[in-house]
C-alpha cells in the first residue's frame, strides 16, 4: 500500500513541475473560449474557417525553391511555421512540408501590435485577404496561446507524457459524441483511398492534434442543420479554457491509444 502511494506521488510530482508555469497562462474565461480559439483556427486554415477561397497562386513569401507545396496550401500559417510553431527548427525541418522558414515561438514575447504589423509585410501580405479584426485575432494567438509542445511530446519518440486513463474520461465527455467511442465514426482522410481515424492521426501527428484539441477544427460543418431530434448540430468545439492544459495533454495521450484502422 505504502509502496503504491509512493509511486503514484512520484508520478504526480513530474507533471506538476513541468506544467505549473503553463497552467497559469491557461486561465481563460470559459464563455469566451470559442472566440479566443478563433485565432488558432485562422492559423490552422483561415480560408476554411472563414468559408472563403484562398488565392490559387503560390504565396509570394513561400520559399518555392525549397518547399514542395504550391497554390492555396501555401497561404496557411501552419504550412510555413508548423503545427509545433517552430518552423524548420521543429517538425517541418524535414519532409514534404520543409521550407526552411523560421518558427513563431519567439514571438510569444512580442506585443500583439508588432505581430499585426508583421502580418502585413511582404513575407505575409495578410492584409490583402484578412480584415484588421481577423489579423488581430491570429496575432493574439501568436502572442498568448502558443504552447511549447516539447514539454509533453518527445520530439524523437513522439511519446506523450500524459495520463491516458484520465484522458479517456475527457474523450468520452467531449469527443465521442462526434468521433465515436473508438475514434472511428468519422473518416478524417482527405486523400480518397486511405481511411484515417483519430487514433492514426494522433499517432502520426500529435502536434496537429494538440492544436485541434485546443482550438477546434476550422470551418462551419453543419451551419443551419439539425439532427433527427431537431437539435442543432455544432462545429467541433475548442477545448481551450474548457479543460485544463493537463487535461488536454492527458486527452492527447489517450488519443494515440485509439485504433488507427
Ligand atoms: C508563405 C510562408 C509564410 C506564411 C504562410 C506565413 N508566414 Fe509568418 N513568416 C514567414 C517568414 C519568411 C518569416 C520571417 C521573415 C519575417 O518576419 O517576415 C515569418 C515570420 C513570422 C513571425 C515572426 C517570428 C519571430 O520570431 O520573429 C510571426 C509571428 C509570423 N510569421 C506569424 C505568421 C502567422 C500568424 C501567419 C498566418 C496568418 C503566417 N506567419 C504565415 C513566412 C510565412
Ligand atoms: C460536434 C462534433 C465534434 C466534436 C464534439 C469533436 N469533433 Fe473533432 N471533428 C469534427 C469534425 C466535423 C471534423 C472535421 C473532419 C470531418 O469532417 O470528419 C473534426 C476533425 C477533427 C480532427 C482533425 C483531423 C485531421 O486530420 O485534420 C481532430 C484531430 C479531431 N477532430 C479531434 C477531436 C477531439 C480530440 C475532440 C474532443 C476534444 C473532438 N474532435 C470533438 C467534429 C467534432
Amino acid at each position: 500500500m505504502f509502496q503504491m502511494m509512493r509511486s503514484s506521488l512520484k508520478l504526480l510530482a513530474v507533471p506538476l513541475l513541468l506544467f505549473s508555469p503553463l497552467l497559469l497562462a491557461e486561465e481563460l474565461s470559459l464563455e469566451k473560449s470559442y472566440e479566443i480559439g478563433e485565432g488558432g483556427r485562422l492559423y490552422d486554415n483561415w480560408a476554411a474557417e472563414l468559408g472563403v477561397q484562398a488565392p490559387r497562386e503560390t504565396h509570394p513569401g513561400y520559399n518555392d525553391y525549397k518547399g514542395e507545396k504550391r497554390g492555396t496550401a501555401t497561404w496557411r500559417c501552419k504550412e510555413c511555421h508548423g503545427w509545433d510553431y517552430r518552423g524548420a527548427a521543429g517538425q517541418y525541418g524535414k519532409g514534404e512540408h520543409y521550407t526552411g522558414t523560421q518558427g513563431i515561438f519567439a514571438a510569444r514575447d512580442s506585443a500583439v501590435e508588432n505581430v499585426v504589423e508583421r502580418l502585413k509585410n511582404d513575407n505575409h501580405l495578410f492584409d490583402s485577404v484578412l480584415t484588421a479584426e481577423q489579423i488581430e485575432k491570429v496575432a493574439t494567438f501568436v502572442v498568448q496561446e502558443q504552447l511549447d509542445m516539447r514539454l509533453f511530446i518527445d520530439v524523437n519518440t513522439q511519446e506523450i507524457s500524459g495520463d491516458a486513463r484520465k484522458g479517456r474520461g475527457t474523450y468520452l465527455q467531449q469527443c465521442a459524441l462526434c468521433h465515436g467511442s473508438s475514434g472511428k465514426t468519422r473518416n478524417l482522410s482527405y486523400d480518397n483511398n486511405r481511411k484515417r481515424y483519430l487514433g492514426g492521426v494522433a499517432k502520426e501527428n500529435p502536434w496537429k492534434v494538440m492544436h485541434k484539441i485546443r482550438f477546434g477544427h476550422p470551418g462551419k460543418f453543419y451551419s443551419n442543420k439539425y439532427d433527427a431530434e431537431g437539435r442543432p448540430r455544432a462545429n467541433m468545439p475548442a477545448m481551450l479554457g474548457v479543460i485544463t492544459l493537463q487535461e488536454q495533454v492527458d486527452l492527447l495521450a489517450y488519443l494515440v491509444t485509439l485504433p488507427a484502422k
